[in-house]
Parts: C-alpha cells; sequence; structure tokens
C-alpha cells in the first residue's frame, strides 16, 4: 500500500516536472553522431548513418552497441554541384523494396543554397553506395524552405518526402517510386511553421503509431554551443505534433496547429543531457519503439564533435509520446 502511495505520488510528480529518463548506457564511438539515421538489417547488424565524415557509417550488434566505424558513405562527395558537397549532413536511410535509399543535405550553415541527394545500396556498408545526385528537392535564396534534413515516408502506396528548414517551416512533397526524384509536377506543401522568432524548425520525421501518424521535429539551435550557447530554452529540443492524415491537420497536445506555432515537447535538455535533436524513431523488434538523437554531455563538452548518439524507449500509451 505505502509502496503503492510513493509510487502515484512519484508519477504525479514525474508527470509535472518531466522527468526524462537518461539516455541508455552506449558503448564503442558513441560520438560522430550528429543527425543520427538507424536501420537494421535482415540479419540483425544495426547501422547508424551522421552528419560529416561525407556521412559516417557505424555498425553494431545492438542498439546500445558496442558501435564501430565503418567508414563513409559518399567518400567521394556528392555529384551535386553546390557548396558543402563535401559535407553533407542529415542522413535518413530506408529500404525500399531490396534496396537501401540514402538521402542526404548538401548545404552550408545558414545558407539556403540547398539540395537533397539520394544514393543507394544493397547493403548498407561502406563501397556500396552509388550516388545518384539530386532528388530533385532544392532551394535557393527566396524559397519558403530550405532543403534540408530529409525523411522518407510510404503511406497507402505513395512516397512523402518531408524536409527543412527554418525559412517558413517544415514542408512535405510526394515522391516517384522508386523514391529517387519528386514527382512529375508535384508541389511542396507546409507541415509546420513557427511565426515568431527565428522561425527554428527542422528535421521533420514521420513516424505511425496506432491510428495517428506523429511529426517529429527539432526546435531551437543545433550547434555551436562551444562558442555560443543560446538563451536557456532556445537550444535544441525535440517536439511532436500528431494527425490522423500524413499530409496536413497536425496538431500538439493542445490542439495547436503545427503550421501556427503547435509543438508538444518531447524531450529536452534535463540534468547532464542538453540540446537533445536530429532525433529518429525506429521500432526495433525486440524493444518496441525508441527515440534517438544527439545530445551534449555537459560533463564532456558542448562542441559539435562531442556530441553523442542517444536512445530511450518511448511510450505511446497516452497517445502522445512519452520519454
Ligand atoms: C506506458 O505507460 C503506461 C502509462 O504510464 C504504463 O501503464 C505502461 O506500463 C507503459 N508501457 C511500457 C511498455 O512501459
Amino acid at each position: 500500500m505505502r509502496s503503492a502511495f510513493l509510487l502515484s505520488i512519484y508519477s504525479l510528480w514525474a508527470v509535472s516536472v518531466n522527468a526524462y529518463a537518461n539516455p541508455k548506457a552506449c558503448t564503442g564511438t558513441c560520438g560522430n553522431a550528429h543527425d543520427p539515421a538507424l536501420i537494421r538489417r535482415d540479419d540483425g547488424i544495426y547501422f547508424r548513418f551522421s552528419t560529416g565524415s561525407k556521412i559516417a557509417i557505424h555498425s553494431a550488434p545492438s542498439l546500445t552497441g558496442p558501435w564501430t566505424y565503418r567508414g563513409a558513405a559518399i567518400p567521394k562527395g556528392s555529384k551535386i554541384n553546390k557548396g558543402g558537397k563535401d559535407d553533407l549532413w542529415a542522413p535518413d536511410v530506408q529500404k525500399v523494396g531490396d534496396t537501401y535509399y540514402l538521402y542526404y543535405s548538401v548545404s552550408a550553415f545558414g545558407s539556403q543554397n540547398s539540395a537533397i541527394g539520394v544514393a543507394t545500396s544493397s547493403n548498407l556498408d561502406k563501397d556500396s553506395w552509388t550516388d545518384l545526385g539530386t532528388t530533385g528537392i532544392e532551394s535557393a535564396s527566396g524559397k519558403p524552405y530550405n532543403a534540408i534534413d530529409s525523411n522518407l515516408y510510404l503511406a497507402n502506396g505513395q512516397y512523402y518526402m518531408s524536409f527543412g528548414s527554418f525559412w517558413h517551416g517544415l514542408y512535405q512533397v510526394k515522391m516517384a517510386n522508386p523514391p529517387k526524384k519528386i514527382a512529375s509536377g508535384a508541389a511542396s506543401t507546409n507541415l509546420a511553421y513557427v511565426p515568431s522568432g527565428e522561425h527554428a524548425q527542422e528535421a521533420p520525421l514521420i513516424y505511425k503509431y496506432g491510428s495517428y501518424y506523429y511529426l517529429f521535429f527539432s526546435a531551437g539551435k543545433c550547434c555551436g554551443f562551444d562558442a555560443n550557447r543560446p538563451a536557456k530554452g532556445a537550444e535544441y529540443k525535440i517536439q511532436v505534433c500528431r494527425s490522423s492524415s500524413p499530409t496536413d491537420g497536425f496538431v500538439d497536445k493542445s490542439g495547436k496547429k503545427c503550421t501556427e506555432g503547435g509543438g508538444t515537447t518531447v524531450l529536452e535538455s534535463h540534468g547532464w543531457v542538453y540540446g537533445p535533436g536530429g532525433q529518429g524513431v525506429f521500432n526495433d523488434p525486440s524493444q518496441g519503439p525508441v527515440l534517438y538523437y544527439h545530445y551534449v554531455d555537459t560533463r564532456i563538452g558542448y562542441a559539435d564533435g562531442q556530441k553523442l548518439f542517444g536512445i530511450n524507449n518511448i511510450n505511446f500509451s497516452s497517445g502522445w509520446p512519452v520519454v
């Protein structure tokens, strides 16, 4: 009785102060993990792709490691002839039929001169990727979005790419099948927008659980925390909106439209965890849905090169993801 009472007091407290679980212990190479993208190969090996080093590839026998560096996915840089073609960002990796698709961003920090590229592989490993160049999702000064941070989603036989951003927020466009290019004549639609401040919102990702499509994204300042720490709360955090459609109508827990600044926080700085973001959600065969991301461990250091790979189980039983 007494312990049940204490437990319920504890859960009230946990809900009211957002007591987030710490990231699971990770072994091996848990750095070099900016904007991670996770996939599990049929032989049970996990592959992690991340920003920089021409898309770094790591693999591990389990989600928590030990992670080993295997090499660069696109060692010669992208075929896309834009600044940043040798410094590729924010990978997304998906299996389509028997082929793995790796989407990546070519850009320069703070610039809208950007494109989303694609490479394909039969086995995920280094030396296996063929770069196909641009998907046709591109941006330049004057566009409402920045063509970075892509995520492919298949719904009812149609592929969609969500991407962006800053500027006018997160966007989505229909893709051809197979998803190497945008669908002919497809126009981009707005998924989310924060009208105030710097419109600091990027890295959309759609994940379906039950009857809802969840739009996860990162809000705030991502990078350079060692040189320039933002005001408390303005650093990266992970937020979500949901909808019964994968293409529009996303609202947060309070019912606020994601296109009007809505966004419910899933994970933010807590304890020694600072600025979590660049997230993905992965349905692990043994653990169920996990949220993965990069974060700063304040006991180690705030530089971009010190960011670590974080993983937590997430629980959707309330209808909203809880870490
Ligand atoms: C998910 O959260 C609910 C409500 O807090 C809890 O009853 C349930 O046991 C949790 N599920 C898991 C798998 O932890």
